[in-house]
């Protein structure tokens, strides 16, 4: 293409981008927070603890009083049956997993895992598949801890690249989404996961960051299946070398549901003690609630399926926009099967142009880069999208818009290059 074509045809797209911002576009997509609808579902929640419905758990613990650090054993029971361990593996505790994830490097940077505290060893270096859940890098960012990018595979991290990198001592931990992985809804082959479960890292206090955020969050009625990494570990006599999280975040309401660790007998004591000293104990009447609502693995599994037909249509707009807008042009989607992210790879070069038309248009994407450590996306071509908050209406026109940056930004780069 010549200058001229470019410049004409980026001339049509410019026109195209002020009708649609011209709708008044006011949306933020920067996170993956559920719609208000989803938040719906879960009111009954709010029923089911309050006065005239008893505050006593299973084993007669009175809720509204301090105690019981591990959480509520009903609780503890309805974790351990959604990720594959057992009971006595699980800590139920306070409403973040993320806050349970960011205590645990903390502790290894301070405490350590069995060996020296982690800083005494400088440097501390973390392997991050990327792209990733820019959180996960920012709690490495904030602790000095140096990230190391391994590649994704369609079914999950560069193991190749893993058993390598873990010969190096500095190397103190990973980070993994291991079920419709955050940005590109990847869930890891059976393959992936019993290479992790048998890594044999030259820093015996190597910790592997099992973040299972997504571990039953289908968008259609068939799952896409994980093999439980915790038994996995036991049989590969590695049964420390993994510490899991989840939470009810996406299931219940974010901010205000239960996140749990989940890790060998011997990591959950370890984690006990330390946990002893940060709280008395968990919120139980939350606890309480959630354990009421749900009961066991089949009632979680029903709940999930109501969200079906709300999340699915607005997954199935995004894919729709980009299909009719930018097939063959080169620009990559992923179509996932469950979590609450599209991952888009742009034109190489083009991902921070598009977010900043974008933004002008009326629509706030997560920063291009922010799936990459430290935010630098070397080849700046990803982009997170994040459908589960706007109605599909609204979320059409965003992608509408999306679209057109995505072409204005890659003709910008050819009439500049050409
Ligand atoms: C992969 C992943 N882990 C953890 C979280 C946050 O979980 P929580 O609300 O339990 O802190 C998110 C939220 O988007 C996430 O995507």
């Amino acid at each position: 293409m010549t200058k001229a074509e470019a410049a004409a045809l980026l001339k049509k797209e410019r026109t195209e981008f002020e009708r649609i911002k011209g709708k008044g576009l006011n949306l933020d997509m920067t996170r993956g927070k559920p719609g208000a609808d989803l938040l719906g579902e879960n009111m009954d929640l709010l029923d089911l603890v309050g006065s005239g419905t008893g505050f006593k758990s299973e084993d007669g613990t009175d809720c509204r009083n301090y105690g019981i650090l591990d959480g509520l054993p009903e609780m503890r029971r309805l974790f351990a049956e959604m990720l594959g361990c057992k009971t006595q593996q699980v800590i139920a505790a306070g409403n973040s997993s993320l806050n349970l994830m960011f205590d645990a490097v903390a502790q290894g940077m301070t405490h350590g895992f069995g060996d020296k505290p982690w800083f005494s060893h400088q440097p501390i270096k973390f392997l991050c598949p990327a792209p990733g859940y820019d959180r996960h890098f920012a709690v490495c960012q904030h602790f000095g801890i140096e990230m190391i990018t391994v590649d994704m595979t369609p079914d999950g991290p560069d193991m190749d690249a893993v058993e390598k990198l873990v010969k190096d001592s500095a190397v103190k931990g990973m980070w993994c989404v291991p079920k419709y992985s955050n940005p590109e809804g990847i869930t890891y082959s059976e393959v992936v996961v019993r290479r992790i479960a048998r890594l044999t890292p030259a820093a015996r206090d190597f910790r592997v960051f099992w973040d299972n955020a997504y571990v039953i969050h289908d968008l259609t009625d068939e799952t896409e299946p994980l093999l439980p990494i915790l038994p996995e570990c036991e049989a590969a006599a590695n049964p420390d070398l993994v510490l899991m999280f989840a939470s009810t975040s996406k299931i219940t309401f974010p901010g205000a549901g239960v996140a749990a660790v989940a890790a060998s007998e011997s990591n959950i004591k370890l984690l006990r003690t330390r946990m002893s000293m940060q709280t008395i104990g968990p919120d139980k009447i939350n606890q309480l609630r959630h354990a009421r609502k749900f009961k066991d693995l089949a009632g979680l599994q029903s709940h999930m399926e109501r969200f079906i037909p709300l999340l699915a249509p607005r997954f199935n707009a995004v894919i729709a926009v980009l299909e009719r807008e930018l097939s063959g042009s080169g620009v990559t989607w992923t179509n996932p099967k469950g979590g609450y992210f599209i991952s888009v790879d742009v034109l190489p070069g083009t991902a921070k142009r598009v977010v900043e038309l974008c933004k002008e248009g009326g629509v706030t994407l997560t920063a291009a880069g922010a799936t990459f450590p430290c935010g630098r996306d070397p080849r700046d071509r990803n982009i997170r999208i994040a459908p589960t908050l706007p109605p599909v209406t609204e979320l059409e026109a965003a992608m509408e818009l999306f679209s057109v940056a995505v072409k204005m930004a890659a003709l910008e780069q050819l009439s500049a290059n050409s």
